[in-house]
């Protein structure tokens, strides 16, 4: 791996993972604008991206990349691993390729970063629920819709109340439990909303009261995520993210920017990480 020597500026690394067992619900995304956000207070940052069919974080990347050498501008650049599918032997022995390939990773990664960022495949997948079993923190983007909410729990279609867990917030079940057994670890597990739109009240208000009741029951953090904008899907071409304007004096800022700037920094707030200051945020606005 391309060894950069870093200064770490949080002595125990910090492991996000960004995963729910569904396609285009924004977990690429956010990982991007988290990562950007945490180097732009100089960071270290590892980015694992586990969707080996898609690449879409890491296409992101190259992405960037080109676009930077394009347009000679200096933009904060991740180191991307990417850890190839095992295609042979019995299901148990590739298990435990697996398993050694991956904690590997984590131990090289964990002595040069301050975060690594693991981006997840939307299907269950062995590689996905360890990367959900390593997680200090891990946030599940949903679309606001009640067929985003049926990953995590059956809900009552005449009360709304909730009824009964799904799969994936069994899988976290599952996760904390081996977590705990590891290394007596917890993980602060965050649902936010993407793509809530100011269209639909109706449904915006539904969702926020289940996902309200949901976050006890599954003891997650529910907070406010990003709105439905235009500037999320052409971001990706370039390579930027919203945090990168404030540097890039040859992207325009409109309102919708603006507010979309907020919601991330909102976002990075309310994740509470470690070495994460709000008041350097407060100070720079
Ligand atoms: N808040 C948003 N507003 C508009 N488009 C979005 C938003 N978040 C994500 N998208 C778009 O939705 C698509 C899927 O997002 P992506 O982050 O790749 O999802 P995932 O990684 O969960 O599959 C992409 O085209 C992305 O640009
Ligand atoms: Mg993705």
């Amino acid at each position: 791996m391309g060894q950069k020597i870093l200064q770490k500026k949080i002595s125990k690394t910090h492991i996000i993972v960004v995963g729910n067992e569904k396609g285009g619900s924004g977990k690429s995304t956010s990982s991007m604008h988290i990562v950007v956000s945490l180097m732009e207070r100089g960071y270290s940052v590892a980015i694992i991206d586990l969707d080996a069919r898609q690449k879409s974080l890491a296409r992101y990347i190259e992405n960037r990349k080109n676009y930077a050498d394009q347009h000679n501008l200096k933009l904060t650049m991740p180191d991307v691993y990417i850890l190839e599918s095992i295609t042979h032997g019995t299901s148990e022995e590739m298990e435990q390729q697996y398993e050694k390939k991956f904690s590997t990773l984590l131990d090289n990664l964990r002595a040069i970063s301050d975060y690594i960022i693991i981006d997840c495949p939307g299907s269950d997948s062995y590689l996905s629920r360890l990367a959900h079993q390593s997680a200090d923190t891990l946030i599940t983007p949903l679309n606001d819709s009640f067929v985003d909410i049926d990953l995590l729990a059956k809900v009552n279609p005449d009360t709304y109340k909730v009824e009964k867990l799904s799969l994936y917030s069994e899988m976290v079940w599952n996760a904390r439990k081996a977590r705990a057994m590891k290394d007596r670890g917890t993980i602060d597990w965050i649902v936010m909303r993407n793509r809530t739109s100011s269209l639909d009240a109706k449904n915006t208000r539904r969702v926020h009261e289940v996902l309200t009741q949901l976050q006890k029951r599954v003891a997650f953090r529910y907070v406010p995520g990003f709105g439905e904008r235009v500037i999320y899907r052409e971001l990706f071409p370039k390579g930027l993210t919203l945090v990168d304007f404030n540097n890039n004096k040859k992207e325009k800022m409109t309102l919708s920017h603006v507010a979309a700037r907020q919601e991330i920094r909102r976002l990075m707030d309310e994740l509470k990480l470690p070495g994460w200051n709000k008041a350097v945020v407060a100070a720079a606005e």
